[in-house]
């Protein structure tokens, strides 16, 4: 049965691997069998991820790209096609947020979040998506959040950004199927550099406890499995879909 999760053989390109979920994604990737093109700005910190999956017996390379530049994203994905031949499975997981009031928000700020979470997924899905779609092979793991389900107040840019994807997401995979999919997963909170200031908040610490049926913070270890069964041929009939990762955050009314 591990044979349906394996990823051996296969090319992932993975955005936001330098840190956070990204991080523990492309070990996870990698410890699957795949050579996993480890993508965002920080080429120090896409090389420390590259090392340690190296460490551990896996391939991996680093792919230096600012997601939100058109023209890079396009010339990154021809070269990897020139060099793999292929990718096989992309996610997109890289992502910011911004933390203001919607009445104190200048444009520009929430266009920026729009930019790197939503208009940039679509960028590389439709360069990937080509390739993938001339293969008859895909897998499209889109990064969401349970703010694709909820709203919450100063992160506006975000929640509109989250929801977005998920719509994206479905349209992936209305005009991509039948051999590639689209899926998304919408993580609760997990603790990263993304939410330092709301780790450090009593109040938010007892929120969470109680909000959640696990009663605790998410880790990136939770998401390993999700990540595995959208990457791989056990979604074979999953597409347009997002899963929740949130110890029950969104289900119960607590
Ligand atoms: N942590 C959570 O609780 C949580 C919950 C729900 C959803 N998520 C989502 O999960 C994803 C990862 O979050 P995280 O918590 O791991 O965040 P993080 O620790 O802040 O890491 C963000 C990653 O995105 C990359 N990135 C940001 N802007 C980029 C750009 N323009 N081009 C290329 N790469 C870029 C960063 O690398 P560089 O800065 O080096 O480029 C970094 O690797 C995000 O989409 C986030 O919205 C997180």
């Amino acid at each position: 049965m591990a044979d349906l999760f394996s990823l051996k053989k296969r090319v992932v390109l993975l955005t936001g691997a330098s840190r956070g979920l990204g991080r523990d994604m492309a070990l996870t990737l990698a410890a699957a069998g795949a050579t996993v093109l480890c993508a965002g700005r920080t080429v120090k910190e896409l090389e420390a991820t590259a090392r340690a999956i190296g460490r551990k017996g896996g391939k991996a390379e680093v792919t230096p790209l600012d997601i939100t530049d058109e023209a890079a994203v396009r010339e990154q994905v021809e070269t990897i096609i020139r060099r793999h031949r292929r990718i096989d499975v992309l996610i997109n997981n890289a992502g910011i947020i911004y933390r203001q009031d919607i009445v104190d928000t200048p444009t520009d700020t929430f266009r920026s979040v729009i930019e790197t979470d939503l208009v940039a997924q679509f960028m590389l899905a439709r360069e990937v998506g080509r390739h993938m779609l001339a293969r008859q092979y895909g897998r499209i793991v889109n990064i969401s959040s349970v703010m694709a389900i909820l709203g919450r107040a100063s992160v506006a840019g975000y929640v509109a950004a989250k929801h977005g994807l998920v719509g994206l997401t479905k349209n992936l995979a209305a005009e991509f199927g039948p051999h590639v999919t689209a899926n998304a997963i919408a993580p609760g909170y997990i603790r990263t550099e993304l939410n330092v200031a709301l780790q450090q908040s009593k109040p938010f610490n007892a929120m969470l406890e109680q909000r959640t049926a696990a009663h605790r913070w998410g880790t990136p270890h939770d998401l390993r499995g999700p990540l595995l069964l959208l990457a791989s041929d056990a979604s074979a009939y999953m597409t347009g879909h997002t899963l929740v990762v949130d110890g029950g955050l969104t289900t119960i009314l607590a």
